[in-house]
């Protein structure tokens, strides 16, 4: 296909976070494989392009499976390897890419390398797969910096020696469960080269890439005190203006190393060995913008996550701004945009653009935290938010569950929560579970058809049957068929390859732009807005008259 009309430039592609979409292979209430498999059919029926699997492989499920024991097989909780092969047979069959979750920043400890380089000694080859140092002060009792986990606590945990003393330390800037690879050794590359092609060879069209910001380390691993206003927090916790700040000169020794370009060029020629496009997806909590496009020059990767723009409030001049950024970043270096509202990692969007009080997303919410939103107020600014984002030219993410409105679930009581953040923070922060409980399929079934039984491994609220995809089907007005008809419109129109053009007649409040012959005018202020004449497509929320409510969206055919 020729360069610049490649399926991923336009695509929608959706997440499924594969322990909470769909159990049918048993009732242990996690979903699985054949779950998702038996599902496909409401997905195509959405309408979206593609679907991105969140972890399957062998884990101990330390941090749901970002902490993977054996890249090349599926763990027993989600199905096997054939169960792999049906589903992406039956997405192939539909019309769906299938993209996979890669994560090499960190392996889980049982692994077998890492397990390996435990029993080895100091020094040896299987220790430099990681990030092995001697401790700093007397005896080397102490860490050898002062980084920080992401998930909280100190970013190393020291090791029982074979002989049974307490020896060096290893660098896990996540959970201590995932020890970083020390991405310098050759020996990694190898595998990671042979694991890209497994999944090549089993017919996977692309790779979400996780941290893919995080792989190379300063060299000489140098303390780092990050600047005191923390700031917005990301994802899993990231500080995502402490990560890269053009104007700070002081930059995390861990993310966005210019070496770890090196690595993403290898793994595009990997990619091209293979026939169709194939693609690679950068998980990179990088800003500005400008910075984040190295991840996508033409010979890296060919997407990367606008988590600027997932992290942009509901203003009208700062999501103009950040549109505006983020087509001329990517641009610049040939690459289409994206566009995100939510994934496992952050606050749902139908409560999180609604909330009155500042709570960092990967933070989380519970049950003390402040200003909450109205669940109703919540939803019509994410269903006005979502109507913005799937007009927009590029690439789109969704997340399952937001197509049917689901809020961020704030009352989970403590002992059902299970992110390695709760823990490692001592319940300061909640963490990301809210954002991960089972979806419901059918409003009249025990676990809302989520699963054959009633088991559901975080519990599902008990007023959750409204937004039951059976309740919505076919229903006018619900989010669900919103969604549809925004999908089915924009592949009509062709708006991820539309180009944008802004629209100044209205007030400040007012995100107004044209693209292929529709015209998308979004209220983010506090009053009504007069309309243009012309026929109204899309709405994301119903309304009388001439005058667009606040917190509604409209595509009119003018
Ligand atoms: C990414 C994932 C997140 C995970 C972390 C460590 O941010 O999206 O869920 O906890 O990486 O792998
Ligand atoms: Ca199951």
């Amino acid at each position: 296909m020729a360069t610049g009309s490649e399926w991923w430039r336009s695509a929608v592609i959706y997440q499924i976070y594969p322990r909470s979409f769909s159990d049918a292979l048993n009732d242990d209430g996690i979903g699985d494989l054949p779950g998702i498999t038996e599902r496909l059919p409401a997905l195509k029926d959405l309408g979206v392009d593609a679907v991105w699997l969140s972890p399957f492989f062998s884990s101990p499920q330390k941090d749901a499976g970002y902490d993977v024991s054996d890249y090349c097989d599926v763990d027993p909780l989600f199905g096997t390897l054939s169960d792999f092969d049906v589903f992406e047979k039956r997405a192939h069959e539909l019309g769906l890419r299938v993209i996979v979750d890669l994560v090499p920043n960190h392996t889980s400890d049982q692994h077998r390398w890492f397990q390996a380089a435990l029993a080895s000694p100091v020094g040896s080859v299987e220790r430099g797969h990681y990030m092995f140092r001697d401790g700093s002060g007397p005896g080397g009792d102490l860490p050898p910096n002062n980084w920080e986990s992401v998930f909280g606590g100190p970013a190393w945990t020291r090791v029982i020696e074979p002989d049974g003393t307490p020896g060096q330390w290893y660098l896990h800037l996540f959970d201590s469960s995932q020890p970083d690879l020390d991405w310098t050794d050759p020996w990694v590359r190898d595998q990671f080269r042979d694991i890209l092609r497994f999944w090549l060879d089993r017919g996977v069209d692309g790779f979400r890439v996780d941290v893919a910001h995080g792989l190379m380390k300063a060299p000489g691993l140098p303390d780092y005190t990050p600047p005191a206003d923390g700031g917005s927090m990301g994802g899993a916790g990231v500080p995502l203006d402490l990560i890269v700040d053009e104007n700070d000169p002081v930059t995390a020794p861990y993310w966005a190393q210019d070496s770890v370009h090196e690595i993403y060029r290898d793994w595009h020629q990997v990619l091209e060995e293979y026939p169709g496009d194939r693609v690679l997806c950068a998980e990179a909590w990088v800003e500005p913008l400008r910075k984040l496009a190295r991840w996508v020059r033409p010979d890296e990767m060919q997407q990367a996550f606008n988590f600027s723009y997932l992290e942009t409030p509901w203003d009208a001049s700062a999501i103009r701004q950040v549109v505006d950024t983020s087509i001329d970043a990517f641009a610049s270096v040939g690459a289409p945009s994206t566009w995100v509202l939510s994934n496992h990692d952050v606050v749902r969007h139908a409560t999180r653009l609604a909330l009155t009080a500042d709570n960092p997303q990967g933070h989380g919410l519970g049950p003390r935290s402040e200003g909450i939103p109205d669940r109703a107020f919540g939803l019509r600014r994410a269903r006005a938010a979502t109507g913005l984002m799937l007009a927009l030219p590029g690439s789109a993410y969704v997340y399952q569950g937001e197509e049917l409105g689901l809020p961020e679930v704030i009352e989970l009581p403590d002992e059902s929560r299970q992110d390695p953040t709760w823990f490692r923070t001592a319940g300061e922060r909640y963490g990301r579970d809210g954002c991960r409980v089972p979806i419901p399929w059918e409003a009249a079934s025990p676990s809302y058809g989520f699963s054959t039984g009633a088991n559901s491994w975080l519990p599902q609220p008990a007023d959750w049957a409204e937004y039951a995809r059976d309740r919505q089907t076919d229903v006018p007005g619900s989010t669900l068929e919103m969604y549809k008809l925004a999908l089915r419109l924009r592949r009509d129109h062709d708006l991820g390859f539309g180009t944008l053009e802004w629209l100044h007649d209205f007030s400040a409040d007012v995100v107004a732009f044209r693209s292929n012959g529709i015209t998308v005018i979004a209220n983010a202020g506090a009053t009504p807005v007069a309309l243009p004449a012309g026929e109204v497509l899309l709405a994301s929320e119903a309304f009388e008259g001439s005058e667009l409510p606040a917190d509604v969206t409209v595509w009119l055919r003018a």
